[in-house]
């Protein structure tokens, strides 16, 4: 199976949870969408959800399909949030972020009883920090912040280069809610737990891409199938 066999089977085998009537947080990128498109086919033969998306490209692609949709100030709390990852452990900590949804798929996971991650086999690390930690910052006094993301960082031994997000043509990157990305390549996170919150004591940090506490399942697709990692 291929990287996509492998999340379209993740995103299969993530519909065994959904029961009728439940509000259901809708994540971003490549793996979200083939959970999308799998439940847009479920509610065009009658299942009743409704989706709550954690940014505007998922929520164009779930109203395509006709899954009927919420935000979370109608519909404060969602039975399960089903999203990708970047990276995920085993103790089910998460880098998210590589499609610039961090701060939205946060606050629509934390208001979930349960986050379900989704994601191919590649994305199993023993040690996060492969993948370039994203940091959503406000513009304002954007490299002042960034300069203590890197301090703050370095007392956590995480040291890299660290990069402003940029679109397809060189601008600077917006996310959904109008802020910066700075993309931190610490190629290791020793202490993902104390990094991510001291990050986000940082007056200019919006947030971090680290869900610690989050996740309580991941479903991974394989070579021969789909595991299962759950939460002791
Ligand atoms: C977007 C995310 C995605 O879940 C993450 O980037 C994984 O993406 P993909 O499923 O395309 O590999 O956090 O902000």
């Amino acid at each position: 199976m291929t990287a996509d066999d492998q999340k379209k089977a993740a995103a299969i085998r993530a519909l065994d949870y959904v029961k009728p009537g439940m509000k259901l947080g809708l994540g971003t990128g490549s793996t979200a969408e083939h959970f999308v498109r799998v439940l847009g086919d479920k509610v065009k033969q009658g299942l009743d959800v409704v989706g709550v998306p954690t940014s505007e490209r998922t929520g164009k692609l779930a109203a395509s399909l006709g899954i009927p949709l919420s935000n979370l100030d109608d519909t404060p709390r969602l039975d399960i949030t089903v999203d990708g990852a970047d990276e995920l452990d085993r103790e089910l900590r998460l880098i998210k972020g590589g499609g610039g949804a961090l701060l939205r798929e946060k606050i629509v996971a934390t208001a979930s009883d349960r986050m379900i991650v989704i994601a191919d086999a590649s994305k199993v690390v023993e040690t996060l920090g492969a993948f370039p930690l994203p940091v959503e910052v406000i513009p304002f006094g954007a490299s002042v912040t960034a300069r203590k993301i890197a301090e703050v960082a370095s007392a956590f031994g995480c040291t890299g280069k660290m990069s402003r997000r940029a679109d397809e043509y060189g601008e600077p990157f917006f996310t959904d809610s109008e802020n910066f990305i700075y993309d931190c390549e610490f190629v290791r996170i020793p202490d993902p737990d104390g990094l991510a919150a001291a990050l986000n004591r940082i007056a200019g940090v919006v947030d971090n891409g680290l869900f610690i506490g989050i996740a309580s399942l991941a479903i991974v697709g394989t070579p021969s199938g789909t595991d299962i990692i759950e939460k002791n």
